[in-house]
């Protein structure tokens, strides 16, 4: 029986490929206004530029690779049970070959319907434009959970994270929750990891063992670990 591996991922896994993360200095949210383009309110104010910001972003992902790091996650199913919880709505885990992938904060390459969120779309293209409808009739919305939205998958990765043996996590400055929250739902006996190039803020709650360093170089010492460990 393979050991349980549990990942949480934020932006900062996709750094090395070219996506930008939220937070660091000339960050995504430094040039908008987050509650303008990530908001219900937003959307309701102004569809287009919500529209248009996701069109870009949807744009730029799609010409975006998988990194060494996202990599890495997906050759350790060779060895463990891998569960990726995503706060990315990239799928740059899924170009990577990661079967199991959870997208807490919804996905680029879908579209959902406006007036009922259960309707979801898979686009073929970068662009959701006005007039795009859902089969109500409703005008599609990116597939995003938005700042003051539920985030519907968050008890499956709650029931993850309470099994894991292994719990890494990686690119995330653990700011927004729930998906933050994870970390308590780690069985105390789990071998927990950071990968981050900048330090942790107020300092780890718990014996995480912290490795202060890029995703990509910090998964190689990461996977050099595990698999050196006859665990
Ligand atoms: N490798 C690893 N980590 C990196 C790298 C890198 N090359 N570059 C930056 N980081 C780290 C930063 O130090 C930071 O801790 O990645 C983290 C990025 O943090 P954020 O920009 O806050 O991104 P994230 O934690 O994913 O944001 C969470 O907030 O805006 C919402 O919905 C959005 O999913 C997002 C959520």
């Amino acid at each position: 029986m393979k050991k349980k591996l549990v990942v949480l991922s934020g932006a900062g896994i996709s750094a090395e490929s070219g996506i930008k993360t939220f937070r660091d200095s000339g960050g995504l949210w430094e040039g908008h206004d987050v509650m303008e383009v990530a908001s219900p309110e937003g959307w309701r104010r102004n569809q287009d530029l919500v529209q248009d910001f996701y069109n870009q972003r949807r744009k730029q992902a799609k010409e975006c690779q998988p990194n060494e790091a996202h990599l890495k996650l997906a050759s350790l199913e060779n060895f463990f049970d891998v569960s990726i919880i995503t706060q990315n709505v990239d799928d740059l885990h899924e170009k990577a070959g990661s079967t199991k992938v959870i997208h807490l904060h919804g996905e680029l390459s879908k579209a959902q319907s406006s007036i009922d969120p259960k309707l979801i779309y898979n686009l073929d293209h970068w662009e959701i434009k006005k007039g795009d409808k859902c089969e109500k009739g409703s005008q599609l919305r990116p597939f995003i959970v938005w700042f003051g939205e539920a985030v519907p998958k968050m008890d499956e990765a709650i029931q993850l994270a309470m099994q894991a043996d292994i719990f890494i996590v990686v690119g995330t400055s653990m700011q927004v929750y729930p998906a933050a929250g994870l970390l308590d739902y780690v069985p105390k006996q789990a071998l927990t990891f950071l990968i981050d190039p900048n330090s942790p803020g107020s300092g780890l709650r718990r014996d995480i063992v912290y490795i202060q360093k890029k995703a990509t170089e910090g998964m190689k010492d990461l996977e050099e670990l595990l698999l050196g460990q006859n665990f």
